[in-house]
């Protein structure tokens, strides 16, 4: 089985759920307690073993480059003063020489087609596709547990979860057929999804979250380049092509899921990741709880 090393986190999207904020802060930067909650992901990433990041980018986003990147200046002032604890965390979030790729979308004609932009960084192996404004806060990491399913069931990986209750009209529903063995029923073939079902209609309460696991096949599939909900170039699309020659399965994931490219999705990670942060967690709930004080 080839092992899945590098993953796209497309990141070339308008954002126009989180704008004005995203207007010149690409969205991906904005903040989730104490960083960008790209380096969040990033971060989830390497934990889960990805090498290789290949961020697909728009114009004004060269800040997301310089984030991964050695800041001497600010660095060098750093250790000038001593400020080591700040010093380590600056540099924590690092990218090593050549571990990131940039490949620029040009217009945002959707996810698949960004997806699609990555195919020769990707050649051809299994590769990771990260939605980056997905916080998925797992332990292990989301990605991790999709690449034990990989490992495990080979093929296609979706990491799926259940739609907040009446709510699956606004997602991609998965249909699924029979459990793997060995995840505590959590994994099981998929034999469909559909985007965005009327009430009622729904072939089950999972949606397709941020996280895949996808095998270089998908490229022919998004070449066609064809439109679909919203005029866009839909991943999902180019996956139920897929579907007709390769296995898929969905892996219900263990962890929380914050949407933040939604104000409120953010404001949930924010006060999530600062309750939980080792060092201001308790100075973060007092403050929170002084908000519900008479
Ligand atoms: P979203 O639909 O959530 O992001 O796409 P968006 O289009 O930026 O946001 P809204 O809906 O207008 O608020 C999921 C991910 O795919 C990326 C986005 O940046 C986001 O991380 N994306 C989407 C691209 O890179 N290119 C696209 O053409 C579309």
């Amino acid at each position: 089985m080839t092992r899945v090393r590098k993953a796209v986190l497309p990141v070339a999207g308008l954002g126009t759920r989180i704008l004005p904020a995203a207007k010149t802060t690409p969205k991906n930067l904005l903040n989730v307690f104490d960083r960008p909650i790209l380096a969040h992901v990033v971060a989830e990433g390497r934990a889960a073993g990805i090498e290789h990041f290949i961020f697909v980018v728009g114009r004004g986003q060269g800040a997301i480059e310089d984030y991964f990147d050695r800041a001497y200046e600010l660095e060098t002032e750093l250790a000038a003063k001593g400020r080591t604890e700040v010093l380590e965390a600056v540099r924590a979030d690092l990218l090593q020489p050549g571990q990131m790729s940039f490949v620029r979308q040009m217009s945002p004609l959707g996810l698949g087609h960004a997806v699609w932009c990555a195919r020769d960084l990707i050649g051809d192996e299994p590769f990771a596709v990260m939605l980056p404004d997905m916080l998925m806060d797992a332990r292990p990491p989301a990605l991790a547990q999709a690449i034990a399913a990989h490992d495990a069931v080979g093929g296609n990986i979706v990491v799926v979860e259940p739609a907040p209750p009446g709510e699956t009209h606004k997602y991609g529903i998965v249909s699924l057929g029979e459990t793997a063995t060995g995840f505590d029923g959590r994994l099981a073939v998929m034999t469909g999804m559909v985007e965005k079902p009327p009430p009622g209609t729904e072939p089950s309460n999972l949606f397709i979250s941020g996280r895949y696991i996808l095998q270089p096949q998908i490229f022919g599939a998004l070449a066609t380049h064809e439109k679909g909900a919203g005029g866009e170039i839909q991943l999902t699309d180019a996956m139920l092509h897929l579907l007709e020659t390769q296995r898929f399965h969905a892996l219900q994931y263990e962890g929380v899921t914050y949407d933040c490219g939604d104000p409120v999705g953010l404001l949930r990670a924010n006060v999530a990741y600062a309750l939980k942060h080792p060092a201001l967690g308790a100075e973060a709930r007092q403050a929170v709880a002084r908000f519900f004080e008479a």
